[in-house]
């Protein structure tokens, strides 16, 4: 629970994505932050004031003059216990504004005035968006310093298609996540490998592991919201591409294998969670094999490449994890697993515990030994994974 006690003050401006706030409001306060939502008058043609006030709890805001708040001082007694501005949807009006120092109503005059950071989700017309002025300001406040989520590309409310809608109130929710993550991994480029692989028997028929991807997900999200630049090679899975990270698909492990080796020379950290299949049919057939058509059907094996090892074994390899997923004697075979292949970490799990599951239970090794991270939902086991790298990273460019 990275956003419990986060005090967020959640700005709305005018756009049919207000609505999508009214959901963001209710996952940030089931997430345990303090929102304390303001509006622009245009934001409340859109969603009402009442709305924002049931879905956080507390009064929302609309008028810089409001007499509830001391001195006619709203613009600045409303932000100043805050951790985080969001404003979302942000118009292309108000990102003008913000761009500009423009002060003339409550929430303007809310973000001139912070302490604290700002993030900004964009949602507007395509032809807004892609409109050279709006592309200054975003660079303009994002030299400020300020974050900018989205927009994403899509159908939008006026009826034409592209870039400009909201993000959904999810993804929002997990940009301000990573957002308030340590960033222990700036500037590292980090390879990570998901899911299993898929080796054909015929055009209908595979062998492969179970594996649902969700673990090696979680790490590159983890990674990602570290600070590091992410390289996802998954296999074939059915989950959604962390934010801000670059992914190539593949089905196989020799199309892993390649994946890997055009991407492993510019890596500085190398994150092998894929279940790779150990073996594959050494003829696949290119027609669908029938029933009965081969009497005592026997399927050739050959051994796959080790892609882990091959990368560990490189001049110059990037730091290496491995992950283990064992059924028994998880810390004997997780030790004789990682001196075998030679690489400095790797993360260990008993696999029954884990396939296709939200939760799972890891220990890392180490030279300095066993360390168990507990229990937990996969991502906050991949932000400790995250910050064990990190640390063995900084001892290592210490020693040098
Ligand atoms: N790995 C790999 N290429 C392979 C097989 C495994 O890169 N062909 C990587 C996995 O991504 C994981 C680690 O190696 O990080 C797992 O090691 P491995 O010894 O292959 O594990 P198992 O397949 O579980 O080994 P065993 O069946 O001997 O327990």
């Amino acid at each position: 629970m990275t956003l419990k006690g986060k005090r967020i003050l959640l700005g709305l401006t005018g756009g049919i994505a207000a609505y999508k706030a009214a959901e963001l409001a209710r996952t940030l306060v089931k997430s345990g932050c303090d929102v304390r939502a303001v509006l622009t008058e245009a934001a409340t043609r859109f969603v009402g004031a009442a709305t924002l006030q049931a879905l956080t709890g507390q009064t929302a805001w609309t008028d810089l003059w409001d007499p509830r708040v001391a001195d006619n001082m709203a613009h600045i007694e409303l932000s100043r216990d805050r951790d985080l501005i969001v404003v979302a949807p942000a118009s292309a009006d108000f990102l003008a504004k913000a761009a500009h120092g423009l002060a003339d109503d409550l929430l303007s005059t809310l973000v001139l005035a912070r302490r604290c950071p700002l993030l900004v989700a964009p949602a507007m017309n395509v032809e807004m968006w892609s409109n050279a002025a709006t592309q200054r300001n975003l660079l303009t406040l994002r030299d400020d310093g300020v974050v900018v989520v989205g927009p994403a590309e899509g159908d939008q409310a006026c009826g034409e298609t592209g870039m400009g809608r909201m993000l959904e109130a999810t993804a929002i929710s997990q940009e301000i996540e990573a957002f308030f993550q340590p960033k222990s991994l700036a500037g590292k480029r980090v390879l990570v490998t998901a899911g299993p692989t898929s080796e054909p028997i015929d055009p209908v028929r595979m062998i492969t592991n179970a594996s649902s991807g969700k673990m090696g997900f979680a790490v590159a999200r983890a990674a990602r919201e570290a600070g590091a630049e992410v390289t996802l090679i998954a296999g074939p899975v059915v989950l959604e591409t962390p934010a801000g990270t670059t992914r190539i698909d593949v089905r196989t492990a020799d199309e892993m294998f390649d994946a890997v080796k055009a991407a492993a020379q510019r890596c500085d950290i190398f994150v092998s969670v894929a279940a790779v299949s150990d073996y594959r049919v050494a003829n696949p057939v290119a027609q669908k094999i029938k029933k009965g058509a081969r009497r005592g059907l026997k399927l050739e094996l050959v051994e796959n490449p080790d892609i882990l090892a091959w990368v560990g074994k490189r001049r110059g390899a990037p730091f290496c994890v491995g992950f283990a997923a064992e059924s028994d004697r998880l810390a004997e075979n997780a030790k004789a697993k990682r001196a075998k292949k030679g690489i400095p970490l790797l993360a260990a799990n008993l696999a029954q515990e884990a396939l296709g599951a939200d939760d799972n239970a890891i220990t890392l090794f180490d030279d300095r030994g066993e360390h168990p991270l507990g229990r937990g939902p996969k991502i906050e086991l991949a932000r400790k994974l995250v910050a064990h790298v990190a640390a063995m990273q900084s001892r290592r460019d210490s020693r040098r």
